[in-house]
């Protein structure tokens, strides 16, 4: 393995369920045998994000279920035929999973595990701001609370965000774009589409900065760089493939280079090595002018997801994602309405 990232150098947060000590290798096999154990006994799948730690994605890999972005595991969790979904992730995921199957049980290790999009838009403050413009079709990004989707006329993820605004621009739509700014703006400048943009953003994929970015590219003139479009338009600008999880994960294992360097959460790495094991992957930095480094290239949220939290949701219950049924009817259209043209349109 060529990686500068490791996952042996990265802190265990698999194993850090708030405030509770490591385990070592022993205690964390057992664990894990007895998680797999309970998931057959409940009929549960685990449905993990690539931004998860690299246990939970190897368990998941393991016991039939998925690692995926956003798109995929709501879909996965549909198609599923498992009784429960055991999502890992943070909580407008387990949402869109109960959005789209209301007769499954979804329940997640921490229901805290939220998301800086989701929080900066909420439902109370957008609803006004959609009726305050009825001439536009509102498009909302996955990363939302069921009450905001139920407001929308479509849900996007970022692998077919801009696929659907072309679309909708095509048409001759004007377009209400929530909630991150960023991704809007690089969806702009490729459909040329007339959007409003909510003022949000990701306080992870933010603290990749133009300047840091551009003296490693000199270290490294050699390599691709790789950009997930919540990062400023700034990066974005930068990257020779800008995409979601899944595309970047893609764009490792297809393009004719050896080194690459990728801006997004550090735990993609892990599918990353597995896709293309003899490439060299290198993290964009998130210190210097301008950036705080509070997170550090990883999602504080989707590192609450731990595998004790899950051995013990599966042993006590609880942490059952609920939405109240007139709104998830009104999301289930607008999410509905992605799945479909994700398959219209593959
Ligand atoms: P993806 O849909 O690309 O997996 O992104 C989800 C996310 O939250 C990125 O920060
Ligand atoms: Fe939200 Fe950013 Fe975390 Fe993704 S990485 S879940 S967008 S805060």
């Amino acid at each position: 393995m060529k990686s500068i990232y490791s996952s042996d150098s990265v802190p265990a947060t698999a194993d850090i369920e708030r405030n509770k000590p490591l385990l070592d290798d022993q205690q964390k096999n057992s664990l894990i045998q007895d998680i797999k154990q309970l998931l057959i006994e409940q009929n549960a799948l685990l449905v993990a994000h690539y931004y998860t730690d690299p246990g939970l994605q190897l368990l998941a890999d393991e016991t039939g279920g998925c690692v995926a972005d956003s798109l995929e595991m709501a879909r996965f969790g549909k198609q599923s035929s498992a009784q429960k979904i055991v999502v890992a992730g943070v909580r407008f995921m387990g949402e869109t999973a109960k959005i789209l199957s209301p007769e499954k049980t979804i329940v997640m290790p921490d229901l805290d595990a939220t998301c800086s999009l989701d929080m900066g838009c909420r439902a109370e403050d957008f609803i006004p701001f959609c009726d305050a413009h009825p001439d536009r079709t509102v498009v909302v990004y996955a990363n939302t609370s069921a009450e905001v989707k139920a407001r929308a006329d479509w849900i996007v993820t970022s692998g077919i965000a801009t696929k659907v605004i072309t679309h909708l621009h095509n048409e001759g739509k004007k377009i209400l774009w929530a909630p991150d700014r960023h991704l809007g703006q690089y969806i702009q400048s490729v459909s040329g589409a007339d959007m409003l943009l909510w003022q949000g953003s990701c306080i992870v994929h933010d603290e990749f900065k133009a300047e840091t970015l551009s003296a490693l590219k000199q270290k490294h003139p050699e390599a691709k760089i790789l950009v997930h479009p919540e990062s400023a338009y700034t990066v974005v600008k930068m990257a020779d493939v800008v995409g979601s999880t899944t595309q970047l994960i893609n764009a490792v294992k297809s393009l004719d280079a050896d080194t690459f360097i990728i801006a997004t959460d550090n735990r993609i790495f892990y599918k990353m090595q597995q896709a293309a094991p003899d490439k060299l992957l290198i993290e964009a930095p998130t210190g210097g002018a301008g950036a705080n480094c509070t997170m550090c290239a990883h999602c504080s949220w989707m590192a609450m997801n731990s595998l004790q939290g899950i051995l013990k949701l599966l042993q006590n219950g609880g942490n059952e994602i609920t939405i109240e049924e007139d709104v998830r009817l009104k999301a289930y259209q607008s999410t509905q309405r992605l799945l479909d043209f994700a398959a219209a349109n593959p």
